[in-house]
């Protein structure tokens, strides 16, 4: 059956292209590059918001309720069709701390470079906040390679047992129901 749209399947390979490359494009000292990237997110996180409302019964806001039978979840390992309870607390997790990236990056191109969207706060904003923010980049970074690596061990785990095709599903939108 299919559970995912093809909305949501180009929203999680867009999502995952502009991290990889905004990681390349920064670790390899191409800062301008690192910003359009930036920018470039905002394309996946429009279209999860809006899937997030208008999309499937799977994709809607609603779904990421199955977080709270996750202990239940622990103990019985039921199958879910959509994501599993502990899939979705690393997943939520994963949105949450790249829109926390989005955000500082955003400021922090303003406030370092004196450029982009913030540029008019930028005379105002006191060295600290700047070295906070810098902070707050860099460490939602780290936290999410953390929920990445979850949601990839969680993957490799669920590959061996797989009657549903889960991992599949992230590119052809099917599932075994
Ligand atoms: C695609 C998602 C992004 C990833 C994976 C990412 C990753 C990183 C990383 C790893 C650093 C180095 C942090 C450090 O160790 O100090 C960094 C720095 C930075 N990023 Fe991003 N970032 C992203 C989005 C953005 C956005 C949207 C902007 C603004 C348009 C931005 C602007 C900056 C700036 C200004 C720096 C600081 C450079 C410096 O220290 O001089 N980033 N980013
Ligand atoms: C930078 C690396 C990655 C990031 C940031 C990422 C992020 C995400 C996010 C945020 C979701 C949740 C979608 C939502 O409901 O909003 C998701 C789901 C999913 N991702 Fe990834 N992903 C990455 C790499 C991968 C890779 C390499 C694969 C496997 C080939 C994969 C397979 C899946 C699958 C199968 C789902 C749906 C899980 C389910 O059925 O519950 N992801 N990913």
């Amino acid at each position: 059956m299919r559970v995912w749209s093809k909305r949501f399947i180009l929203f999680h390979w867009l999502l995952v292209s502009t991290i990889v490359l905004g990681y390349l494009s920064i670790e390899l000292g191409f800062e301008e590059l690192h910003f359009l990237i930036g920018y470039a997110l905002v394309a996946p996180l429009v279209l999860r918001l809006y899937l997030f409302i208008f999309g499937n019964t799977y994709e809607r806001l609603s779904a990421f309720a199955v977080i709270k039978d996750f202990t239940k979840y622990l103990k019985n390992k039921e199958s879910y069709i959509g994501h599993n309870p502990l899939a979705s607390l690393v997943m939520a997790c994963m949105l949450m701390t790249i829109s926390i990236l989005f955000l500082s990056g955003l400021l922090l191109e303003s406030f370092l470079e004196f450029q982009g969207l913030f540029v008019s706060l930028a005379l105002e904003v006191s060295k600290e906040t700047t070295a906070f923010i810098k902070n707050v980049h860099a460490y939602s970074f780290n936290l999410l390679l953390l929920f990445i690596a979850l949601h990839l061990a969680g993957l490799g785990l669920s590959y061996k047992e797989d009657k549903t095709k889960h991992i599949q599903s992230i590119f052809t939108g099917r599932k075994n129901a």
